[in-house]
């Protein structure tokens, strides 16, 4: 009896440290780093081609604000229901003379341009490298999260169908339904705007190509969810476009989507909810981009080599009301929840820059 209680403890005690070893294991790859499975290894050199030919050196500029939005686009185009493409799997590169006719995918051209010679000097899928690239480029911002990266998508089989990813025209309860169809709630959906703090928009308005969605392009910082809830007053370019609504400041553009969803009592305290709580901003960002760059893939298969993902630079400076608003132009759409407290840039109110590709 004893020595049946004794022999069953020994067993969970060993069971236990050999898969602690087993997830501890660090393997030093003939580069130098040290990285979790042998198989991680070739992909330090990739995000090093990443960071020298596509993103001028590890910025958070406008190719990495574009590789962001590819690996939503791609990615987006699946559905829990079946028959809607294959997720994260790279057809938007591999199958780009397709899905690039798609309307949504206006602008995606150019980072296609970017990132196809670069991909064919590696020998990822083209999930990988999309999904590797996309976690690279928004570790180059000052204040995102280090993403997850999981290596071993199959090649993509087929182009996802067209009306897959949202369009800024779209009212709240589409834009919502299409997001539940790919397995993500109204909470997921807003976690993943955090991505527009990072954003610039070339086709919205044709005449200013590089507007940014805040006066922050380059940090992933929550004046996002600031700016999109400040009283809007003018149009940055030629007038009122689809799928934009007046913006707060000259040099800044609104998207409709971003404004309704805001606004919505679907989401609008989710979204208030991340004004100036960058924590939790990046917490929830980080887990849904978890969950959307490996959608349609079969995990099991996946092997987790997130510490090849460069550590983002830390964010220096806390999130203000951009110089002559406050509070008062804040558009509360969930007054249960209270308002951060938050100070004003001195002088007159500013003109954002354009976000220019280099
Ligand atoms: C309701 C859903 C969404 C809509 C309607 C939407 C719409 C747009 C539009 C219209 C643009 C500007 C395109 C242009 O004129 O060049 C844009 C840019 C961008 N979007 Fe979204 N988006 C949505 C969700 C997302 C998500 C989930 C992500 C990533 C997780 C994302 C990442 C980006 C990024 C990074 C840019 C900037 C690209 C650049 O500066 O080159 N968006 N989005
Ligand atoms: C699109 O994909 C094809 C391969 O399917 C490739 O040859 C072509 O260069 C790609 N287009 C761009 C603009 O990168
Ligand atoms: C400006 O907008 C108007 C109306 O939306 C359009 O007809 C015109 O072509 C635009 N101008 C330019 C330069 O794009």
């Amino acid at each position: 009896m004893l020595f049946a209680r004794l022999s069953t403890v020994v067993t969970i005690a060993l069971g236990t440290s050999l898969s602690n070893a087993a997830l501890t294991k660090r393997v030093t790859c003939a580069t130098g780093q040290v990285t979790a499975h042998a198989a991680c290894c070739a992909l330090f050199p990739v995000v090093d081609l990443l960071q020298d030919q596509l993103f001028d050196g590890a910025e958070c500029g406008e190719e990495a604000h574009s590789a962001l939005r590819l690996a939503f686009h791609d990615a987006i185009g699946f559905s829990i229901h079946g028959g809607k493409g294959g997720g994260a799997d790279g057809s938007i590169l591999a199958f780009n003379s397709t899905e690039l006719q798609f309307h949504a995918n206006g602008g995606i051209d150019e980072i296609i341009e970017g990132q196809f010679p670069v991909f064919q000097q590696t020998k990822l899928s083209a999930g990988d490298f999309v999904h590797l690239a996309a976690a690279v480029g928004t570790a180059n911002c000052p204040g995102a999260p280090r993403l997850q990266f999981m290596l071993g998508r199959p090649p993509p089989r087929v182009a996802a169908p067209d009306l897959t990813v949202p369009e800024p025209t779209d009212d709240v309860t589409t834009i919502l339904a299409r997001f539940a169809d790919a397995g993500f709630s109204p909470r997921e959906a807003v976690a993943l705007l955090s991505s527009h703090t990072v954003a610039a928009a070339d086709v919205v308005d044709v005449t200013i190509p590089g507007t940014p969605f805040d006066s922050t392009p380059f940090t992933f910082d929550t004046q996002i969810f600031l700016e999109v809830l400040l009283k809007g007053s003018l149009f940055p370019g030629n007038g009122s476009q689809p799928g934009e609504v007046l913006s707060p400041l000259a040099g800044e553009m609104r998207l409709q989507s971003d404004f309704v969803i805001s606004q919505d009592p679907r989401t609008a305290c989710f979204w208030q909810a991340l004004v100036a709580n960058e924590n939790r901003m990046v917490r929830e960002f980080k887990d849904a981009m978890a969950k959307l760059q490996v959608l349609g893939q079969d995990t099991r298969r996946l092997i987790d080599c997130s510490d090849v993902v460069p550590q983002p630079p830390q964010l220096k400076t806390a999130i203000t009301f951009p110089a002559s608003f406050s509070q008062e132009d804040v558009q509360i759409a969930c007054p249960q929840l209270p308002f951060p407290s938050i100070a004003t840039v001195a002088g007159p109110a500013p003109t954002v820059p354009p976000v220019l590709g280099s």
